[in-house]
This record gives structure tokens, sequence and C-alpha cells, in this order.
């Protein structure tokens, strides 16, 4: 099935407010939320894409409390891979002695220096895996894994993690299984309940932000937890609603 098939209206209502307002579908390939969306017809889309609009929310910033519900006990260095625009920084920057963000894209870096500005123990570079500082307690990704080369990230990242560490990891996969799908629509009909919750006052114009870098993503939610058993055996992964899953993992003390 193509893209050409759903209107580019009918084609936006399920995404977050950053994916929709940058253009870029990034799950757009996913068959079951297009079908959905062709049968439901034009109209019903046009109204809850605008329902959407009127009530977005930030489908990665509502993992932080599952972030921050987590933390390691050791609390001497956490970095957030692909931090964005630094939000989950500042946010962690109260509970360790330091907090490292890198990101590849310098627009977003710039964002991450001016939100963390007056938070003397968080620092930002453009590091890429290899670079991360050794014997972090805690390595965050949020919508960055599937920018990756998912299986050496993985590695990378179980060296990188002092024992006892903790890998907080908020993913997207594409749906392949009647379980996957089953999540998508759930996560597709709770969407305009859930922004109506967070956000019940209708959303108004803000200054215009620098677009976030986003990107499809494309290893099944299946082959992920293959690949996080091999690299991180014992690695909890859970779907979760607004389109995403996490995936948890700490350190052995030894070997
Ligand atoms: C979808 S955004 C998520 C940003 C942020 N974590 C959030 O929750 O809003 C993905 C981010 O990962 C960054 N990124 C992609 N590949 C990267 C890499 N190899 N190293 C560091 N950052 C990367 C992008 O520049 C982008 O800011």
């Amino acid at each position: 099935m193509t893209v050409s098939l759903v209107s580019p209206r009918a084609a936006q209502w399920p995404y977050s407010s950053f994916e929709r307002d940058h253009g870029v579908w990034i799950l757009e390939s996913m068959g079951f939320r297009r079908i959905a969306q062709e049968c439901w017809g034009g109209r019903a889309s046009a109204a809850m894409h605008a329902l959407n609009a009127r009530h977005p929310w930030d489908h990665n910033a509502a993992f932080h409390p599952w972030i921050l519900t987590r933390l390691p006990q050791s609390r001497r260095l956490a970095v957030d891979v692909g931090c964005g625009r630094g939000d989950l920084l500042a946010a962690l920057a109260p509970f360790f002695e330091h907090v490292h963000g890198t990101d590849q894209d310098r627009a977003m870096r710039a964002v991450s220096h001016a939100r963390c500005a007056g938070l003397a123990n968080v620092s930002i570079d453009d590091a890429d895996l290899d670079g991360l500082p050794d014997g972090a307690d805690l390595i965050t990704m949020v919508a960055v894994l599937h920018h990756l080369d998912i299986e050496p990230a993985l590695a990378t990242i179980r060296e990188r993690l002092a024992p006892g560490g903790r890998f907080l990891c908020v993913g997207l996969a594409p749906p392949s299984s009647v379980a996957d799908h089953a999540w998508d629509v759930a996560s597709m009909l709770t969407n305009p309940l859930i922004g109506f919750v967070r956000h019940p006052w209708p959303a108004v114009e803000s200054a215009p932000q620098p677009p976030i870098p986003v990107a499809q993503p494309t290893v099944e939610l299946a082959e992920l937890g293959r690949l996080c058993d091999q690299a991180m055996p014992g690695a909890r992964i859970r779907r979760h609603l607004g389109f995403r899953h996490t995936v948890e993992w700490t350190a052995p003390h030894s070997g």
C-alpha cells in the first residue's frame, strides 16, 4: 500500500504535534492505521485531526515520569542520547551530580543549551555513541534508538553503563503482529482523549521552534526484543499507548 491511497489530511491525525508540524509522517508505512483512516472516511479523519491539533500532546515528554520513577540508586552521571530540545536533561538535573546530553543536530543542541542555561551540572555536546563517557549510571534514549544502527548501539550502551547502571529507552516500531496492531488501534483511539486530558485548553500559536529531526522506524518490536535479549539479557520491553514502547535494563554488578 502506498501513501497516495490516503489523502494528506487523513494521514495526519494519529501523529504527535512535532511529527505533524514538520511534515514527516514517520509512521506512514503502518498499513492498518491507514486502512482504518480510509474506512472511517475523510470527514472522521479530519475531525480527529482537528481535535488533535486543538489538544496536542508531546508523546515523548509524556514518558519522562516513566524515566524519573526508575532512576538507579547511584546518581553520579546520567547521559541522554539524542537530547533534542533538552527537556529531559533539565528534568534529570536535580537528581544527578552530572547530566550529559548529546545530539548530532546543531539546532537541537542550541535549543538544549538555552533550555538548560543556569543548570551548572548539565553539559551538552555532539559526541556519537562511541564518544559517550564511560561509567554512566543512567543512559536514556527517547525516540532515538530507531535513528541508530540498533545492534551496535545496544552493545555500546551496555559497555558505557556502570555496574548497576540503567538503560531506559522509549522507542517506536512499525506494527507487524496482531498484538502490535491492537496496541496501534488503541493508541489511535485514545490519542485525542489523552490530548484532551493533558492539554484541556485549546492550543495557541507559539513562537516557531527549529524542527526536531525524525526518522521512520523500521525494526519491528519482535526483532528489537531479539536484539535486546542478545545485548542486554533480561531487558524488559513493554508496549504503551501513544505509539511507543519502553526498554528497561539494569547492568549486572559483575560479568
Ligand atoms: C525524534 S528526536 C527525539 C528528541 C528527544 N529525545 C525528545 O524526546 O524529544 C531524535 C533526536 O535524536 C537525534 N539523533 C539522531 N541520531 C543521533 C546520533 N547518532 N547521535 C546523537 N543524536 C542523534 C536527532 O538529532 C534528534 O534530536
